[in-house]
């Protein structure tokens, strides 16, 4: 059966492409603009956007279901492409030390941190970890995410990360939105392998991956390249076996030091090099000359008060940015991405254009995802935000604390 609807009355229908110079990611400068219609109508057939225009120009009154904006606006849904939603337990001890002085990399040290979720991983049964993850994927949809990658990595044993990505897979199954799942089992030692790198690269590679991938669970594949945690040396091992098995990759990188991180990842074609508070000239001219996004996770560095990714720069140089939010239980506990434009306009000096279009066509463009979500274009999917009323897109990441969205629309339907 076909599906049409035809929306009318939209205040400001923002994040539009017009056809015929579609683009798979904004750069540079082309980052400052958001193409915006007012007083506009939207016709979605199918799941897809079918065309749009000025309401003066509307002559599509034959629509069987029409829905009246009223004045409301739509935009495309957020693309949030870095994000470890599925995790057993809070970390709010870990919140409470680091207020106290201890720094994310001492508590790592003392058998905090991902080795702290990895127990509390190993712990819990699939059914319970499903269940608390679905509800946190429902949240962030109602702060506007239409599209998500989802990382394993708090397992850290065969059991624990294939759990993880068997539970990423039944979020597949049963969520309206689109998820892409990564194979991070290189996220942190065991305390067992801590002297003994070998030994779980070995599992990691000759074990967990040959499964991974037998049994569908990956599209990428991540590694924490930094300083106490995995070296160039082992990322390099792991991103050429995964290549291998077919699994691209998708990397942590420079977020406590400049670990070269992005020089191995781009090296290796990384879709993407995530984090980024440490990144210079050299880090920049790398990503020049490649295709891999710099995906920069602001929420992680404002959580853990560190210092912010030099954005302003990156742009001036002509990189495409995106951002993600890196929910996650010990960095980030928050999907909200409403906030990550805030954080990203008041921190990183982004315009509210250049966030939107970072978490919109270039999340989308960081999960090679953006032929078909990331902006309002004919054929594209109708996953799209139906905002409260906002008098300008500004006022998204102005109106701090609070969520823009009042409905979310996926594949044409509002849900
Ligand atoms: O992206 N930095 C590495 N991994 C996650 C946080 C992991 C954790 O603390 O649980 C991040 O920040
Ligand atoms: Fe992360």
């Amino acid at each position: 059966m076909h599906h049409h609807l035809l929306i009318t009355n939209i205040g400001h229908l923002f994040g539009i492409e017009k056809t015929g110079k579609l683009k798979a990611r904004f750069s540079g400068e082309e980052m400052s603009k958001v193409e915006s219609l007012d007083h506009a109508w939207l016709y979605i057939e199918d799941k897809k956007i079918h065309s749009f225009g000025k309401m003066a120009d509307m002559d599509l009154m034959n629509a069987e279901n029409v829905f009246d904006a009223n004045g409301k606006s739509i935009l495309p849904a957020w693309v949030d492409s870095h994000t470890h939603l599925v995790f057993a337990a809070s970390r709010e001890h870990e919140f409470e030390n680091r207020i106290k002085g201890l720094s994310y990399e001492e508590i790592a040290r003392r058998g905090g941190g991902i080795l702290n979720s990895a127990k509390k991983l190993n712990e819990i049964s699939e059914s319970e970890l499903f269940d608390i993850s679905l509800q946190r994927l429902h949240q962030v949809m109602s702060f506007g995410t239409g599209a998500i990658e989802i990382k394993s990595g708090y397992g850290l044993s065969i059991e624990g990360e294939l759990k993880m990505l068997r539970v990423i897979k039944r979020l597949k199954e049963t969520s309206l939105i689109p998820i892409k799942a990564t194979f991070l089992a290189a996220h942190a030692y065991p305390i067992e392998y801590k002297q003994n790198h070998e030994t779980y690269l070995k599992l990691i590679l000759d074990e967990m991956l040959p499964q991974v991938v037998d049994e569908g669970l990956a599209e990428y594949m991540d590694v924490f390249c930094e300083q106490g945690f995995f070296s160039v040396e082992e990322t390099e091992k792991i991103l050429e076996a995964g290549w291998k098995y077919g699994l691209k990759p998708k990397i942590h990188a420079n977020q406590l030091h400049f670990s070269g991180g992005v020089q191995v990842g781009v090296k290796h074609n990384a879709i993407s090099v995530d984090h980024l508070e440490c990144v210079g000239e050299d880090e920049i001219n790398t990503l020049l000359k490649s295709k891999t996004i710099p995906t920069l996770l602001p929420a992680a560095a404002f959580f853990l008060g560190m210092n912010y990714q030099p954005a302003r720069k990156m742009i001036k140089a002509g990189l495409p940015i995106c951002l993600a939010t890196d929910y996650n239980p010990g960095s980030c506990p928050s999907g909200n991405v409403p906030l990550l434009l805030t954080i990203a306009c008041t921190q990183l000096k982004m315009t509210p254009e250049e966030a939107m279009n970072a978490v919109t066509i270039n999340g989308a463009a960081a999960l090679e995802m953006s032929h078909e979500l990331g902006s309002i274009a004919v054929g594209k999917n109708a996953n799209l935000i139906l905002t409260k009323n906002i008098p300008s897109l500004a006022f998204i990441p102005y109106d701090f604390g609070n969520n823009p969205v009042e409905k979310l629309m996926i594949n044409g339907s509002f849900i």
